[in-house]
């Protein structure tokens, strides 16, 4: 196609090569910015009719052969062409095309720079609400195996070493706490991005007697932006989004992990059902735990578009530079992944079978009821560090004895310190020892289920 069939080809003499023209489009992408470029066309034609700038006839007709558009995009049947770079030219020029020369009148007061961030802001906006619908959904099933695993017995590891006996109900409640404060960052992350850049045009400003804050009503944004050079330049919205998405994906990435090693045969503490798992092609014998270990792949990728975006943006001057063209591909397919990624783990979450047996003997190797002695022999006058140091001495001959501390016989401990009696027996018990650790954010189930409870209210 000639240059003088592109919106900005008045000053030019010769066509672009072709070459450059497929290199420079970014059609291919942004096409799935339509519906945001077409709201954001028409509040700002709104805007300018309610102004003066168009009259009320203009506005109608403009508007009307935007929604046109929209339909014909929504159908499939809009003819998308590299030759007009990308979604706002190919949109002005289907305009024009269709409405004639009032079409022209659209990007009065305009320029895609304001455009296309004020396009990227509307949807980010409308996929974060999409990914906290994800996020809740995720926790609500997290919830729901929670409930159910509160009383669970299961080893809380630090240092992959048996540590404290925990609750498997417990464990999956700290998971749930990384997801409420996953979704508290993607509102923090909205509230800064939720600002109108419409009016800055270029770089500068325009010189119509334009209704910013009008435009940004229009559009549902908060205010409009405080400096033109600054709203079409800065990505950092975009950065903070998926900085928050690589927050997230980072704990899909740790539940993965957890989930995988659980399914281990040298654990065994869970079974996923054989819909999440896939075979081997050679061996037989085999069930891997494949939607947990790609989730935990695809955090690369996004901790990939985090770094790719940092790049983009650092020693960028102001303002606008086609650089910032770039940004399209890391910040929709962080959008995919993390969408994608949330839902299969909702899908997954129910069909964890936990294998309650396997979970509690793991909590019987290891001495992990100890800390548990300690408290005791505190409780009967010793000091702490003494205690620490008389329990040490027991698992020293708890493990010359090849068993749990646990399995030791009262006259056993009273070698070590003579101020114990039987009551201590249930205390060494793994059930003992989680019932004692009755505090607001304890293993302790009482705890357990008023966290859930109160995870729920707040979701509610
Ligand atoms: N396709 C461009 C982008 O995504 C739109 C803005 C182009 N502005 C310009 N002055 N070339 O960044």
């Amino acid at each position: 196609m000639s240059n003088n069939t592109k919106p900005w080809s008045g000053r030019f003499n010769a066509t672009t090569d072709l070459f450059v023209e497929a290199f420079t489009a970014s059609i291919a992408w942004d096409q799935r910015l339509y519906k945001h470029d077409i709201q954001g066309s028409i509040a700002h034609t709104t805007m300018l009719a309610k102004q003066g700038v168009l009259t009320i006839e203009e506005r109608d007709t403009i508007i009307f052969g935007l929604e046109r558009i929209q339909q014909n995009i929504d159908q499939g049947i809009f003819p998308w062409s590299e030759t007009l770079e990308d979604v706002h030219m190919s949109i002005e020029a289907a305009l024009i095309r269709d409405i004639g020369d009032v079409g022209k009148k659209l990007h009065t007061g305009r320029s895609r720079n304001d455009q296309v961030a004020t396009d990227i802001r509307l949807y980010l906006r409308e996929e974060i609400t999409s990914i906290q619908y994800e996020i809740r959904c995720l926790r609500l099933a997290i919830l729901e195996l929670a409930e159910q695993e509160a009383d669970t017995i299961m080893p809380g590891f630090t240092h992959m070493q048996v540590a404290q006996p925990i609750t498997f109900g417990y464990h999956l409640m700290a998971w749930q706490e990384m997801l409420a404060r996953d979704a508290s960052r993607f509102n923090d992350c909205v509230h800064r991005m939720n600002v109108s850049p419409l009016g800055s045009a270029a770089l500068a400003g325009t010189s119509y007697p334009i209704d910013r804050e009008y435009t940004a009503q229009l559009l549902g944004f908060t205010q409009p932006s405080a400096n033109g050079l600054d709203a079409v330049s800065d990505r950092d919205f975009a950065i903070e989004f998926i900085a928050a998405a690589s927050i997230l994906m980072m704990h899909l990435s740790r539940y993965s992990e957890e989930i995988i090693n659980w399914c281990s045969s040298q654990l065994r503490f869970v079974e996923l059902a054989d819909s999440f798992c896939t075979g081997s092609s050679i061996m037989p014998q085999k069930k891997n735990p494949d939607v947990p270990e790609l989730v935990r792949g695809k955090s690369a990728r996004v901790f990939g578009h985090l770094f790719a975006m940092l790049t983009l943006m650092k020693s960028q001057p102001l303002a606008y530079n086609r650089d910032n063209q770039e940004d399209k591909e890391p910040i929709f397919d962080t959008v995919f992944t993390v969408k994608t990624c949330l839902h299969v783990f909702t899908m997954m979450i129910p069909t964890i079978q936990p294998n309650r047996e396997s979970m509690r003997n793991a909590t019987l190797r290891g001495h992990a009821t100890a800390t548990d002695l300690a408290d005791y022999l505190v409780r009967k006058g010793i000091a702490f560090r003494d205690a620490h140091e008389m329990v040490g001495k027991t698992v020293a001959y708890a493990i010359t004895q090849g068993c749990d501390l646990a399995e030791l016989k009262l006259t056993d401990l009273q070698q070590f310190a003579p101020n114990i009696e039987d009551d201590v027996l249930p205390l060494l018990t793994p059930e003992g020892s989680v019932a004692a650790r009755d505090h607001i954010g304890g293993t302790a189930p009482a705890q357990v289920r008023s966290a859930i409870q109160q995870a729920r209210q707040q979701l509610d």
